[in-house]
């Protein structure tokens, strides 16, 4: 329902807990419009005394920039207790998976308690939540019910988050049955200059149109991956079979690149949250737990492909990209540092360069794993290079001066960025996910 005929409130003072991914973006973008002022609570020391030094804890395109822009609109605190009664709440903790599969809600819990000291502030929850838990949330607040409560899910993509805060393709605003259009209005208020579709639906709905969203994209990336291993086996390029099936308009072409598999802290937590969701009400959940086993599935078989080309003892590989995806620095559910880690237990020495992953975080998520601060220096005296992260740069290396420095030239293109000709005129012997081998023609000396 749209919210028209209320008038809506003027500049606000919004507060935005939790400051990582989706509440950095949410409370930089609306700072950075210059009409509210914002305040960030963080209780990571880390990330915490980063951005009060003004500095960005994060890497997403074009985020420090507005950061910087906007210094003056944001404060950010450590605690609640240092914030004067806003008029606005967004709660952006996170909502990841714990080691039993089961969501871990104490960052949610904790959050929810500290704000029960406002009982009348306007909350709306952007964390994803499982689903299930958005009829809680008046009780977590200590709430009668949820007049002054909503949900708005983020549908941002870690890479071109402000991008996607700014050109969102949609806008879900969850509410309860006792929340009031005054409280939407203010939540709608903060999306004002924003053109994207609104769609207002029970918190229920709002939360299941988050955890499906994500589950779909899984499915299309499965199901790929699944085709590629199949193209492989069948000695067809998948590039083929994709080009045939994206022209029913029923299927198209959209998010249906093959890979080593999808990684980040949203997809493979969603398919969990979905399964465990279902089998509560005694659901299989066969697809969302068959999305999931195809994704380890089609990591392992890249590990397995590199290491039946490298030899047994001494091996080097080279590593391009660690982050779970280009444009982040994000190592959560990151395929690039599952085939590191299976790679090192393997006793292969990995050398891996990735432009925004800072050294020590990588080397504690892969402990033995090499950095090199070039991504040229990661062919030298090795078996095999696999590019594990779709980062841009990787397209454009000087193959043909680098095939000299390995000690075997094989190129393992985990995310499709090479063309097969390139690397062969190169050189190198070119391995691809859905790809048939292509090998440099050797020319014998007579
Ligand atoms: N990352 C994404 O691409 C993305 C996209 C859409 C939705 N989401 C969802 O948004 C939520 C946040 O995701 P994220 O990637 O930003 O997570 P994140 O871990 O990067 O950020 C959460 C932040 O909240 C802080 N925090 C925890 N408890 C706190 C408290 N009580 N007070 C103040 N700060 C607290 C943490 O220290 C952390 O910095 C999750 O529910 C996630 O599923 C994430």
């Amino acid at each position: 329902m749209p919210i028209g005929t209320f008038c809506y409130p003027p500049a606000m003072r919004i507060t935005v807990v939790g400051a990582g991914y989706v509440g950095l973006v949410t409370g930089v973008c609306l700072a950075r419009r210059g009409e509210h002022h914002v305040t960030l609570v963080e209780t990571a020391p880390n990330r915490l005394r980063e951005l009060q030094a003004g500095g960005m804890p994060i890497e997403e395109p074009g985020l420090a920039e507005a950061f910087a822009e906007s210094r003056e609109r944001i404060t950010v605190v450590g605690s609640l207790d240092q914030v004067e009664d806003p008029d606005l709440v967004f709660l952006a903790v996170g909502t990841p998976i714990s080691d039993t599969g089961e969501p871990d809600l104490s960052q949610l819990q904790s959050a929810t308690a500290d704000l029960r000291r406002w009982p009348d502030v306007d909350v709306s929850v952007r964390s994803t939540l499982p689903p299930g838990l958005s009829v809680r949330l008046p009780k977590l607040l200590g709430r009668a019910d949820g007049a002054r409560v909503s949900t708005n899910p983020e549908f941002l993509r870690q890479g071109s988050a402000v991008h996607d805060y700014e050109h969102p393709s949609r806008i879900i605003f969850g509410r309860f049955a006792e929340t009031t259009d005054a409280h939407l209005a203010v939540v709608e208020r903060v999306y004002a200059a924003i053109e994207a579709p609104r769609l207002h639906v029970d918190v229920a709905a709002a939360e299941l149109i988050k955890n499906v969203a994500n589950g779909f994209l899984a499915l299309k990336l499965s199901f790929v991956n699944e085709v590629a291993a199949l193209s492989e086996e069948y000695g067809v390029e998948v590039t083929e079979v994709l080009d045939g099936i994206g022209l029913d308009p029923r299927i198209g072409s959209v998010y249906m690149r093959p890979g080593l598999g999808f990684g980040g802290s949203c997809l493979p937590k969603e398919l969990q949250v979905l399964a465990a969701a279902g089998r509560r009400r005694g659901l299989s959940m066969h697809v969302a737990r068959a999305i999931s086993q195809v994704n380890v599935e089609q990591q392992d078989r890249f590990v397995r492909q590199i290491l039946a080309e490298i030899p047994r003892d001494e091996s080097r590989v080279g590593l391009l990209g660690l982050s779970f995806k280009a444009d982040t620095d994000d190592l959560r559910g990151s395929p690039a540092l599952h085939v590191a880690r299976r790679l090192l237990e393997e006793g292969v020495v990995v050398t891996a360069h990735d432009p925004a992953v800072r050294p020590d975080r990588a080397v504690a998520a892969a402990p033995g794993l090499q950095i090199a601060s070039r991504a040229e220096d990661v062919f030298e005296g090795a078996d095999a290079v696999a590019i594990a992260t779709e980062w841009p740069q990787f397209a454009t290396l000087p193959l043909p001066r680098l095939r000299d420095r390995t000690r075997q030239p094989i190129l393992f293109d985990g995310r499709g960025i090479i063309a097969a000709a390139d690397a062969v005129a190169a050189g190198f012997h070119y391995r691809g996910v859905g790809r048939q081998p292509r090998s440099p023609i050797v020319v014998e000396a007579r």
